[in-house]
């Protein structure tokens, strides 16, 4: 189907979904974010597709959630449409690995969106933040959570309070993002990157994902013991057989999802 206010392109194995409202600095609205919800169910079900690069334009990965479609809206019309809960669940649900490719703005609900990828690239262009303090609300899909779990509370509050933007160096000190490179080379650096994840067994893939995402949600010793028992439930895979098989005889493996 066609989108609107997203391109999806489906390459050899990794789908790059590009946010297309130029005129808005990506501004993410209802539209945008039930498209891309859609899309990323569509990645999800492709057999095709391995891994999946969410990125924006050279000026903005999104500059926040729609304030022109939100500033006459009620406290009912938020809390009864659950505003944007229902298509970020989409987005936490996939299980296969997702990366934010970040050039320019990513604020608001759009530092966001890019958290709750597996994880960031950034271009040396890119600053983060969090200013919805400047419009008298808070964050609101994750950013008070996410970000105080990348960067510390103490830089976390920094940025909430006083609304002001970390540009990519800071992001990558604070371990906001895995790496920054420069601004032309993003897009295939993250492509690149998402080629690799997609050459390995997607088994093992969905399991990563799995054993650090818990690593949110529990204690350290059932957080341990999750990961231990999928490490041992690999070993029922033929794709454990075959990587470790690769290593012995000195070639690449060839994963076969089984
Ligand atoms: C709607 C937006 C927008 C946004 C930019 N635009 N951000 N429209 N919602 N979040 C629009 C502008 O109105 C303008 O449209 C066009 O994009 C270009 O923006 P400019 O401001 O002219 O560009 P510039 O001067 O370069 O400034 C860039 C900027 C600034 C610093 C990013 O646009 C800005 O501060 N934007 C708002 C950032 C923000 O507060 N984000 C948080 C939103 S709340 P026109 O038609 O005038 O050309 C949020 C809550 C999340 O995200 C919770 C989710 C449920």
């Amino acid at each position: 189907m066609a989108f609107e206010t997203i391109i999806v392109d489906i390459g050899d194995h990794v789908a790059l979904i590009t946010l297309n409202r130029p005129d808005a600095l990506n501004a993410l609205n209802a539209a945008l974010l039930g498209e891309l919800a859609q899309a990323i169910r569509e990645a999800g079900e492709n057999d095709k597709v391995r891994s999946i690069v969410i990125t924006g334009s050279d000026k903005a990965f999104a500059a926040g959630a729609d304030i022109s479609e939100m500033a006459s809206k009620s406290f009912v019309d938020m809390f009864t449409s659950d505003y944007m809960g229902t298509q970020t669940r989409d987005l936490l649900n996939c299980r296969k690995p997702i990366i934010a490719a970040v050039a320019g703005y990513a604020l608001g609900g759009g530092c966001e969106l890019a958290m709750m990828c597996d994880f960031i690239i950034a271009a040396d262009t890119a600053k983060f933040g969090q200013p919805e303090i400047n419009l008298g609300v808070v964050a609101g899909i994750g950013g008070s959570q996410r970000l105080t779990r990348f960067v510390g509370k103490s830089k976390a509050m920094d940025m909430h309070l006083t609304g002001r933007f970390m540009d990519a160096d800071e992001a990558e000190r604070s371990g906001l993002v895995s790496r920054v490179v420069p601004a032309k080379k993003l897009k295939d650096e993250a492509l690149a990157c998402a080629g690799k994840i997609a050459e390995k067994s997607q088994i093992a893939t969905m399991a990563v994902k799995e054993a650090v995402n818990r690593s949110y949600e529990t204690t350290l010793s059932e957080g341990l013991l999750f990961e231990r028992r999928l490490f041992h439930a690999l070993f029922a895979t033929e794709d454990q057989a075959e990587g470790m098989a690769a290593f012995i005889e000195k070639r690449e493996a060839q994963f076969r999802d089984k």
